[in-house]
This record gives C-alpha cells, sequence and structure tokens, in this order.
C-alpha cells in the first residue's frame, strides 16, 4: 500500500483529513445501519459467490468491504481502493478485528484504476460513484479490471426531492451561492445510464431502493446535518458559512417536512385499522 493520499476528489473534501475520517469512522455504525439493506442489495445484484474476487472502488473505511470479505468466504479476496490512505487504514484495521484475512488495501484513484485486466468477478461502489469527475472514465477502468461476465454495482443517491434530509439544505446552500454539491450528480432520469454507457457497459439495469433516517427530533436531524460532511462540502466558498447558513429555515422546512410525514403516517394507520376491522 502506497502510503500516500491522492488529490482531494473534485467536491473539494479532503477526504484524507483526520477530521473528515474521524467523523466518517465516528458515524460507521450508524450509516451502515441506514444504507444497511441497500448495500445489501448492492451486494446480491454484483452477485457476490465464495471465493470471488471482488474489487471495491472509493471504500472509504470499508463499511460494504468487510460485508463483501463476509460473503466470498476465505478462499475469495476484497481488494479495497480510495484515493485516501487514512480511510483505507480503518478498513485494513476493522478488517484485521474481524479476523477477515481476505481484504487488502491499495490507495488509487478511481479514475486511474492500475489493475491487471480481467481479474476481478466482481466490482462494487457504494455512495461514490457521483463524486469522480469523470465517472464513464472510472466505469471503464473497472470494466477493464472485470472478467468477462463479471457485474459491476455501485450505489449512488437519487434526486433531491426523494432526498430532502440532503436536498433541503443543498438547496439553501446552492442559493446561498455556495459549491454546487455532486452529492446528485448522477441523479436525474437517464444520467447514471449514460454514465454506464460511457464506461462501455452495454446490460445496465437501475433499481430504485429507499431507505429512512430515523432521528427522536427536528433538532437532532438539524445536529446530525450540521456535522454532515456533504453539507461543509457545499458551503466550502461561502466565507463564514457557519454564520451565514439559515439553520432557523432549515429547520422550519424540516419540521414542515416531519408534520407531512406524521400525517401521512396517521393516515396510513387509520387505513389499516379500517382493513382490520
Ligand atoms: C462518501 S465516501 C464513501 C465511502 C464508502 N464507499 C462508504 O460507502 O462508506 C466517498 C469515498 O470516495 C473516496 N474518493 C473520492 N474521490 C475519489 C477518487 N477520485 N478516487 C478514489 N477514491 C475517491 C473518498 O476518499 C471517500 O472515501
Amino acid at each position: 500500500m502506497s502510503a500516500k493520499s491522492l488529490d482531494p476528489n473534485r467536491a473539494g473534501v479532503n477526504w484524507a483529513s483526520d477530521e473528515i475520517v474521524e467523523e466518517w469512522s465516528r458515524n460507521q455504525a450508524r450509516r451502515d445501519k441506514v444504507i444497511g439493506p441497500a448495500t445489501e442489495m448492492m451486494l446480491d445484484l454484483a452477485d457476490l459467490r465464495t471465493g470471488y474476487r471482488v474489487l471495491d472502488v472509493a471504500a472509504g473505511t470499508g463499511g460494504q468491504t468487510l460485508l463483501a470479505a463476509l460473503r466470498v468466504g476465505p478462499t475469495g479476496y476484497v481488494l479495497a481502493t480510495d484515493s485516501s490512505s487514512r480511510m483505507l487504514q480503518v478498513a485494513a484495521d476493522t478488517a484485521q478485528k474481524s479476523g477477515l484475512t481476505n481484504v487488502e488495501i491499495r490507495v488509487m484513484d478511481a479514475e486511474k484504476l492500475e489493475l491487471d485486466p480481467d481479474s476481478f468477478d466482481a466490482v462494487i461502489c457504494r455512495t461514490a460513484l457521483m463524486l469522480f469527475s469523470n465517472p464513464p472514465k472510472a466505469l471503464r477502468g473497472m470494466r477493464r479490471a472485470m472478467k468477462p461476465g463479471a457485474k459491476v454495482s455501485a450505489l449512488v443517491f437519487s434526486t433531491v426531492e426523494k432526498n430532502p434530509y440532503q436536498g433541503i439544505p443543498l438547496a439553501i446552500v446552492r442559493r446561498l451561492g455556495g459549491t454546487v454539491s455532486p452529492q446528485f450528480s448522477l441523479s436525474e432520469p437517464g444520467v447514471l445510464e449514460e454514465a454506464f454507457r460511457g464506461g462501455g457497459f452495454l446490460e445496465i439495469t437501475i433499481h430504485a431502493v429507499s431507505f429512512r433516517r430515523h432521528f427522536s427530533s427536528v433538532a437532532e436531524a438539524i445536529q446530525s446535518l450540521r456535522d454532515a460532511i456533504f453539507i461543509r462540502d457545499a458551503k466550502a466558498n461561502l466565507g463564514d458559512a457557519e454564520r451565514k447558513l439559515p439553520w432557523a429555515e432549515i429547520e422550519r422546512e424540516l419540521t414542515t417536512l416531519h408534520a407531512g410525514r406524521l400525517r401521512v403516517a396517521r393516515r396510513d394507520a387509520h387505513r389499516s385499522r379500517d382493513q382490520v376491522k
């Protein structure tokens, strides 16, 4: 493993910084729980089997790496790559603590994958493809490293409307002139498919998978947002953004959303009671 991390991605987030790595690791359990079902689906679609060699692109601290390593078993192998060596070191340490001996880490830019051709049975990429400056280029590299018939399975965020927790504050950051976050860069209809086509893939299927974030109050959601890396990234060029970001407005919009969801939940509860009668 090379000890040096590569450049920050196009969003300007320095994923190799101690601060970000510490935060990403701290929130790993919560994140893995929220996107757990979507992650399992990503792994199912990659068709992982015992003994498979899996390439994990932009693996971060390795939440999905470990799950893949468990699926392929001791006769299999997972290569976790990322531009940040610090992120990968957390993944390696966790793999070691979990007794997994089939995980290797390697610092590598997703857009310049230096791997033997036809050497992997499957490729996975969780919540990272949209961060690359040239997703088709990254996908072409993945395709080159895949054995014939292998699959690449990637998890990306859907549209802002379907993801209001991120979408509401990001719309406000954008209105204030902040950096346009790449968080939703592959979300509009056809864009993800186009990226895969540009990567040379012919058989492409896109599945929608929903997930819920649970907060005990709007205040807790706001606190989580204040700490979120994507917010820090998006508001990077707002100057003294913490003062400028209108948290009261974000709170109001989240409260309205929460009230609307509660109404829907109560209506559904009434409906199912009526059906039981
Ligand atoms: C949102 S995190 C996702 C990490 C992990 N896949 C997960 O789901 O927990 C994005 C990751 O992409 C990595 N990354 C961003 N741009 C990259 C690039 N061009 N090449 C390799 N890794 C990159 C970052 O270092 C970071 O670990």
